[in-house]
């Protein structure tokens, strides 16, 4: 069985026994196997899933499957060693009017979470969607604007201060072209210093997080990492404290795999960053079931990713955007696509599943 209680993949120590040569007693030295011949010795790597329903409000009549599929939730536990709520710490959830919080549907997931002994991701502070009308209305001034963003991170993080151990401060931040993106409510009237402004907040009210930079398209080398790049870059030397880079990994199989991901992510690690994989997925054009092409192609893709990571000291986590098929936010979001997760609408694994469980090494 596969399953976060069976990983299979701490690093096996091969002992030795030795005679030693004039000593009347026999000394047992052990060594450790070389990680590159043995898979079974890979590194661990949390792997984790993103929580989906309860709390979704975009796309409603959707299923809320945390809630009321005990089958979906017996999926988390039996594969999964980690959870990010999907939507559930997003504004127009947590926050959906100026002087009230909604905690509970995240409070149901971290509590979840903690009773099984999984890590949260919290996602995420300061983005562009999914903010409840309230706050992009633009009735604020500058100050009130800054005031709100601030109570807002402080409230937040705050509550699961020591509970939620990685933040996505700030999401999506930079367009494709590596600008500061304008439809981010707080930069287009803040400015770029807002995101500093937010690490801080953070950090200051939980100051064990680790508080991550987070995108999609920006797993190769290319404009938009390069520019996150200089970003996290510039916001370490102001002291700010940002202390990892999320990779969002949204593939498809009709695009070039980013073969540059490896070398992207240790360039992030060479300024003292975490790297994480924060919301894999691969998606496929359909007409149909899948066809076995593509599921074998999408599993070297999960495979790759999954190596990349593991080849990098500094990435210590892949989350998967929802699982199985049946939850996935892709049909819903790309037309025509879908099939994007390890996991096939009944749940059953995809060919990508057991790839990801080899990469990682943790088939028995
Ligand atoms: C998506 C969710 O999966 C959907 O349920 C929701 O309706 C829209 O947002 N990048 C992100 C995630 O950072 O928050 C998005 O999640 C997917 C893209």
């Amino acid at each position: 069985m596969i399953g976060r209680r069976h990983p299979g993949v701490a690093v096996l120590l091969a002992g030795v026994l030795l005679v030693v040569p004039g000593l009347d007693r026999r000394t047992t030295v052990t060594a450790a196997t070389p990680a590159a011949t043995d898979p079974a010795s890979a590194r661990r790597v949390t792997l984790g899933s993103s929580v989906v329903g309860f709390g979704h409000l975009l796309g409603s009549g959707r299923a809320q499957p945390f809630v009321t599929d005990p089958a979906y939730r017996q999926l988390l536990l039996d594969h999964f060693d980690g959870l990010t709520p999907e939507n559930q710490l997003k504004w127009e959830v947590v926050h959906p009017v100026q002087d009230r919080y909604d905690f509970g549907p995240a409070d149901a997931i971290v509590a979840f979470a903690e009773e099984h002994g999984m890590p949260v991701r919290g996602h995420a502070l300061l983005w562009h969607n999914q903010n409840p009308a309230w706050l992009v209305a633009d009735r604020y001034t500058d100050d009130e604007l800054r005031d709100i963003l601030r109570d807002h991170v402080t409230t937040v993080v705050g509550r699961y201060a020591g509970r939620i151990g990685q933040w996505d401060v700030a999401n999506e931040i930079l367009d494709d072209a590596g600008n500061a993106r304008s439809e981010n409510p707080f930069i287009a009237r803040l400015g770029m210093g807002i995101v500093a402004d937010a690490f801080r907040w953070a950090h200051a009210a939980d100051p064990d997080a680790t508080l991550f930079l987070n995108d999609y398209n920006v797993e190769a080398i290319g404009p938009k990492s390069d520019a996150y790049l200089a970003l996290a870059r510039d916001l370490l030397a102001e002291g700010v404290p940002v202390g990892g880079f999320g990779v969002q990994g949204h593939l498809a199989l009709q695009y070039p795999f980013p073969s540059t991901l490896e070398a992207n992510l240790q360039r992030f690690a060479d300024l003292g960053l975490e790297l994480a994989i924060t919301e894999l997925d691969v998606r496929m054009r359909l007409a149909g079931d899948p066809t076995d092409t593509q599921l074998t192609a999408q599993a070297d893709i999960y495979r790759r990713v999954a190596e990349a990571c593991l080849a990098v000291d500094a990435c210590t986590s892949i989350t998967l955007w929802g699982s199985p098929d049946a939850y996935s936010w892709v049909p819903g979001f790309f037309a025509g696509e879908g099939a994007a997760t390890p996991f096939d609408a009944d749940g059953t694994p995809k060919p990508a599943w057991d790839a990801l469980q080899e990469a990682l090494g943790r088939i028995e």
